[in-house]
């Protein structure tokens, strides 16, 4: 993983995490509430940005299968199909907030900031009404979008994605995925 990594970019570590982290189906008995397993188990991730809770996500992750279960999907949803004219509107003015302070401080949130685009249904949360009506909407919207869906069917595929631009999501697993086993890095920066 990391000399695939070390080609493509300038890896990033989140100091909580290591370096390159092992993503496995866990169950939601086991887990932290600050983790999706946590929340969502076996079931299905909701459409998401990754540490979209911090003031600037890293911007790229990669996904790479070390062990692969061919029936769950990496599922996608492109954050310009997400912004429509309703949501533009209420952009400036929705506030969010992380769910949890981060250091005891809690930075104003915006789901758009220039080139970022975030999104999480647990992670952050509105901190005032338009953005209450925002989460709404995006949500709604995100259940009517046609996700693409990305199966890393081979050991080594790999999937980088653009963090500050497509929400992911994690396809359920059944009995015969508990074998899944990805790894997952993070950049800032990638050569091309
Ligand atoms: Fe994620």
């Amino acid at each position: 993983m990391l000399e695939v990594a070390k080609d493509l970019g300038e890896v990033y570590k989140v100091s909580t995490m290591p370096l390159v982290q092992t993503l496995t189906p866990r169950l939601r008995k086991n887990e932290h509430k600050n983790t999706y397993s946590g929340n969502y188990g076996l079931n299905e991730f909701p459409f998401h940005t990754d540490l979209a809770h911090w003031y600037v996500p890293p911007r790229y992750l990669l996904l790479r299968c070390i062990c692969p279960a061919r029936n769950v999907s990496t599922k996608l949803i492109d954050s310009h199909e997400v912004i429509n004219r309703e949501v533009r509107d209420l952009l400036n003015r929705a506030h969010f907030r992380p769910r949890k302070r981060l250091d005891g401080k809690a930075n104003i949130l915006k789901v758009l900031h220039g080139e970022l685009f975030r999104w999480d249904s647990i992670f952050i949360e509105p901190a005032n009404n338009v953005a209450d009506l925002l989460k709404k909407i995006i949500e709604k919207r995100l259940n009517n979008i046609q996700p693409k869906g990305i199966y890393l069917a081979n050991t080594g595929d790999c999937l980088l994605i653009d963090n500050w631009r497509m929400l992911h999501g994690r396809g359920c697993i059944d009995s015969k995925s508990m074998d899944r086993k990805i790894e997952r890095i993070y950049f800032n920066e990638v050569k091309f």
